[in-house]
């Protein structure tokens, strides 16, 4: 069967007890990592690693382990809003990897655990906007910018504006988790559909393949945020919906089956 045949597959979807996975989709878990914590990765890391590193988006250099260094030149640097979203958790790891300094927004009560995943500098998302591009465009002084990736309102904004105003930016580029509700001049915005991200050889499976197994072991890379497990079995899904209706910060609600 072709990836496009077998997209929406039952025996590959979610919420039952075995789940059918693709080799090049999988890693072995190190010791003391547990499949309710490591499932906040697959679908977070899927989706910021396909906006940070796909071709037709910001196409940064890949993860290594160690990270990257790159020596010689101006630092560069990649701004990855939502630092404790979900997919932000995993796209601030994935790019301070692949050897960028990560500009996030959060909360302040998460700005340590956005920067312990490896961002250089966080800032407050509710505050005033003119003021928060101020501080951004403040920290890429000397560093060139690769472009956003954006998660979270206002983000696509807040990165265009410091796209706009920063004169470094050598990829005026954003890779949007929600699509964009209009068009930014001098600025592309690109809604992350990651429709084939299960290619085989494609750059979901290279980091699955050839950066995780090694990152996790290493603990490199953590399976962030917290899984908060909500209950077991299938009869506790709606729990767990209408927990995620209220809102989480550095968590991902988790069901467990077995
Ligand atoms: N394109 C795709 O394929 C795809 C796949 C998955 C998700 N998504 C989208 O990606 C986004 C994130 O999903 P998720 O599941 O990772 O989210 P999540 O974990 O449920 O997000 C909760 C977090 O959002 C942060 N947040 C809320 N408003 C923000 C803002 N304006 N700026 C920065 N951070 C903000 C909060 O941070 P604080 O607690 O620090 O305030 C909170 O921790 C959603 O919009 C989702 O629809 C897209």
């Amino acid at each position: 069967m072709s990836i496009a045949e077998s997209v929406n597959n039952p025996a590959e979807g979610a919420f039952q007890l075995y789940t059918v996975l693709r080799e090049h989709l999988a890693a072995p878990l190190p010791k003391g990592l547990s499949f309710e914590q490591a499932c906040v990765i697959p679908l977070a890391l899927a989706t910021s690693g396909y906006g940070l590193f796909h071709g037709e988006f910001l196409g940064l250099d890949m993860p290594t382990v160690p990270a990257r260094r790159v020596d010689g030149g101006k630092p560069r640097a990649v701004i990855v809003t939502g630092g404790a979203t979900s997919v932000g958790s995993n796209g601030v790891q994935l790019a301070a990897a692949a050897g960028y300094e990560v500009i996030s927004t959060a909360s302040p009560k998460n700005f340590d655990y956005v920067k312990k995943l490896g961002a250089k500098h966080v800032f407050d998302y509710h505050e005033d906007a003119e003021a928060l591009v101020g501080k951004i465009v403040g920290v890429l002084k000397g560093r060139s910018l690769a472009g956003a990736l954006a998660i979270g309102d206002g983000s696509i904004e807040l990165s265009a504006a410091v796209i706009e105003r920063h004169a470094d930016t050598t990829h005026k580029f954003i890779a949007a988790a929600n699509p964009p509700t209009s068009a930014i001049p001098g600025v592309q915005v690109r809604f992350i559909d990651t429709r084939d991200a299960a290619e085989p050889d494609g750059h979901i499976a290279r980091i699955w393949k050839d950066y995780l197994p090694q990152a996790l072991e290493e603990g490199q890379f953590v399976a962030a945020p917290d899984a908060r497990v909500v209950g077991n079995g299938l009869e506790k899904i709606q729990d767990a919906m209408d927990l995620q209706m209220q809102g989480v910060s550095a968590q991902k609600i988790v069901v467990s089956l077995d």
